[in-house]
């Protein structure tokens, strides 16, 4: 018989518990629990310097907690097995911070880089390029495959990222500050484009970001990081976060250093997550 205590495991993507960062002696946040649920976007939000790049590269194992655990669909990352962290690696997507392009490869050749390096897909070059063709035109570059990223501009780099995240068609993406230096038109375009890799194909989402209008306009879930205390202050939707909580800190973050007025709250109430369209918008391409 399944329970309802079974639904939700199944439910839950990747759970921390106890989770401790560090670097050497350096402690950078710990005590961590959380869990992030299928087909949440959830932000890690906090000021420079807490550790959300940190608390990254232990979610995506390229760094070993200091104490605790990660389970990712209920595996344990550090004690799997190498079967088991491939498959586990297999499912996630990443935008670095930097989303780093090679820039002596094409956007095409970016896109089917980890293909190419697959030991388990063998696909031919044409299949190849169509493969890279339908993710850049996912992501609004259709007709880009052979441009360099110096020859694009800085959204639609973040844009070939993306891309090149979901070449492996992931359950699980990350994203590390992906509207860092865009302008405010591109920012919202991409995130219409996490909205939409979500809704329509079922991602759960994890950004790195503190870009207030992204948070609110795309979150269902956060976690606030906390340099002082080294640990979550603050955890839930940041627009519930926005209205109800009773952390100064958290409210300070939320409302860029404005004490909120109702005026305030009940705009930012007015604009509740629009759904995302299915089709894509043409001006994507002119970021
Ligand atoms: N490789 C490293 N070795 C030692 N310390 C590090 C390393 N990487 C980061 N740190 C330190 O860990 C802390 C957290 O850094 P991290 O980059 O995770 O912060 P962040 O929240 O992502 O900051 P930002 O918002 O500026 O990107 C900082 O004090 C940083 O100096
Ligand atoms: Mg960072």
């Amino acid at each position: 018989m399944v329970t309802s205590t079974d639904n939700l495991t199944e439910q839950v993507h990747i759970h921390a518990s106890n989770l401790t960062l560090a670097y050497g002696d350096f402690i950078v946040q710990k005590d961590l629990d959380f869990s992030i649920m299928r087909g949440d976007i959830f932000i890690i939000m906090g000021g420079s310097g807490c550790g959300k790049s940190t608390l990254l590269r232990h979610l995506i194992g390229l760094s070993r907690p200091a104490r605790g655990e990660i389970l990712f669909e209920n595996v344990d990352f550090c004690s799997a097995t190498e079967l088991q962290r491939k498959q586990i690696l297999l499912s996630m997507g990443v935008l670095f911070q930097s989303g780093a392009l090679f820039s002596s490869m094409t956007l095409a050749d970016n896109v089917t880089l980890a293909l190419s390096l697959s030991q388990t897909i063998s696909l031919n070059p044409k299949e190849m390029r169509e493969l890279a063709s339908f993710k850049l035109s996912l992501v609004g570059l259709k007709g880009f495959e052979d441009y360099y990223p110096y020859e694009i501009s800085g959204g639609m780099r973040k844009r070939a990222g993306i891309a090149r995240a979901i070449a492996l068609d992931p359950r699980i993406l990350f994203f590390d500050e992906p509207s860092a230096g865009l302008d405010p038109i591109s920012a919202k375009l991409l995130d219409d484009l996490i909205l939409e890799l979500r809704n329509n194909l079922g991602t759960t989402i994890v950004v790195v970001t503190h870009e207030l209008p992204s948070i609110f306009a795309i979150a269902n879930n956060s976690i606030f990081l906390d340099e002082e205390t080294k640990t979550i202050i603050a955890s839930g939707n940041p627009n519930d976060l926005l209205h109800c909580s009773d952390n100064e800190k958290v409210r300070r973050f939320l409302t860029r250093g404005d004490n909120p007025g109702m005026d305030q709250l009940s705009v930012s109430h007015q604009h509740p997550v629009q759904p995302p369209t299915t089709e894509h918008n043409p001006s994507m391409n002119q970021s």
